[in-house]
């Protein structure tokens, strides 16, 4: 008889490294951080690059690709241009064709796109969320240089390590952890922004504010009308706290890839992508966590965990920046509270959902009563009526108001 066979028990870490970098005109030939992004891992031939640009940049800054070309020519000792980019039109249906995946896995391997290559994805989150996939899938995982080009891109999307598309309904039901090479935030993208896009990172901004730092809320909150009225320079260090409050979680909260069922940086987010979903995806990423925001801070007022005086702040704050607080797609028979569901049951687990107890203190719980996202809805409703919390003053000035 052979004694049986132990169980042999694997155990290894790998520790991850990348630079957020922040810069201007990141193509001028004089600019050198893309050829030193390129030139890190330095040994052997200089590797190829392949570009993948969302349509609505390059539409908005016509010079971008020759730009491109140009700094690649006087820089072939880091780099080698793998022919013309592979262009999509921006925005969140790209997430929602399986098929987009495939075109860029296609491109990597028509290039030759070896794991010592890299793949930049130039562009809003949609497209970086959906690029940054198909790199991680193509010989199961190339280097990607991510460059983001909106304010919720550089502020948040392209910044963490996940990367994805959705399916079945479901926001970045397929998708997966992968850390980028580099990111590289010009800030020289932003001014042709869309207002809708401008403003909509900024969300995110006040949602890591509200549960990791009080003083940055304080910020927003003092500078929401500037922002509003584009403010560069403010939206600059905007995106800089919020990056480095999103990449200090990653990095320090103890879990990157998210094993636990606890997602803090959702905050907000149960009911923003249900919404998303529930508008056909009319509604951008940030305005629907604006809604989330909403409700969830009404919620904890209601139930009688944060302060009223903190409630008021935080709805006048997102309505000073031009966010509405209610949208009649929120109402609970179109289905909001299966959000709560596709939420605990992406992440697996108890489900548990980040409230406030108070401006930079979240505080977990592990459910909710139905009613009371009832009345939470019944009280942003009222308020609306009552035109304090709609129209948005963003869409006011939109409409010429
Ligand atoms: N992976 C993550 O951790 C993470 C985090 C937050 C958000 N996201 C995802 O990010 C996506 C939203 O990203 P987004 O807000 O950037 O929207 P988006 O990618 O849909 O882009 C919005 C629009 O802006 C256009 N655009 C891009 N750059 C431009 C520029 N410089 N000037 C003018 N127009 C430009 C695009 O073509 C598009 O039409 C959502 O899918 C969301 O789920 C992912
Ligand atoms: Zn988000």
């Amino acid at each position: 008889m052979q004694p049986p066979l132990t169980t042999i028990q694997q155990d290894f870490q790998v520790s991850f490294r990348y630079a957020v970098h922040f810069t201007r005109d990141l193509f001028a030939v004089s600019n050198p951080l893309f050829k030193n992004v390129l030139g890190q891992d330095a040994a052997g031939p200089p590797p190829k690059l392949l570009v993948v640009l969302d349509r609505g940049a390059q539409r908005h800054h016509p010079r971008l690709w020759p730009k491109i070309e140009a700094y690649c020519r006087r820089h072939p000792e880091v780099v080698t241009l793998a022919g013309a980019p592979l262009l999509f039109e921006g925005g969140e249906h790209l997430k929602n064709n399986p098929m987009n995946v495939n075109l860029v896995q296609q491109a990597i391997h028509a290039a030759g796109i070896c794991r010592h290559s890299y793949v930049a994805a130039i562009g809003g989150g949609a497209l970086i969320d959906m690029a940054g996939f198909a790199a991680a899938t193509a010989h199961r995982g190339v280097r990607l240089i991510r460059v983001p080009t909106t304010v919720m891109a550089q502020a948040d999307a392209s910044i963490g390590v996940k990367n994805g598309i959705n399916a079945f309904g479901q926001k970045n039901f397929i998708g997966a952890f992968a850390p980028p090479a580099a990111v590289v935030n010009d800030l020289d993208f932003l001014p042709t922004l869309s207002s809708r896009d401008w403003i909509g990172g900024v969300a995110e901004a006040v949602k890591v504010a509200l549960i990791k730092d009080a003083d940055f809320f304080t910020f927003l909150e003092e500078h929401a009308e500037a922002l509003a009225d584009r403010d560069l320079a403010l939206m600059q260090q905007v995106i800089y706290r919020c990056a480095a409050l999103h990449l200090e979680h990653i990095a320090r909260g103890g879990d990157p890839f998210e094993f636990g069922s606890s997602r803090p940086l959702d905050f907000g987010h149960w009911a923003a992508h249900r919404l998303e979903h529930l508008s056909g995806y009319e509604l951008g990423h940030g305005q629907a966590v604006a809604l989330g925001l909403a409700l969830d801070s009404t919620y904890a007022h209601l139930m009688g965990l944060l302060p009223r005086g903190q409630w008021q702040r935080i709805l006048t704050t997102l309505r000073s920046l031009g966010f509405a607080l209610y949208d009649a797609r929120m109402e609970v028979e179109h289905g909001l509270l299966d959000g709560l569901k596709e939420f605990q049951q992406h992440l697996g687990g108890r489900l548990t959902i980040m409230l406030l107890w108070d401006i930079g203190q979240g505080l977990e719980v592990h459910d909710l009563d139905p009613d009371l996202v009832r009345e939470s809805l019944g009280s942003l409703k009222e308020r609306a009526a009552t035109s304090e919390g709609y129209p948005p003053r963003g869409a006011a000035k939109l409409a010429g108001m």
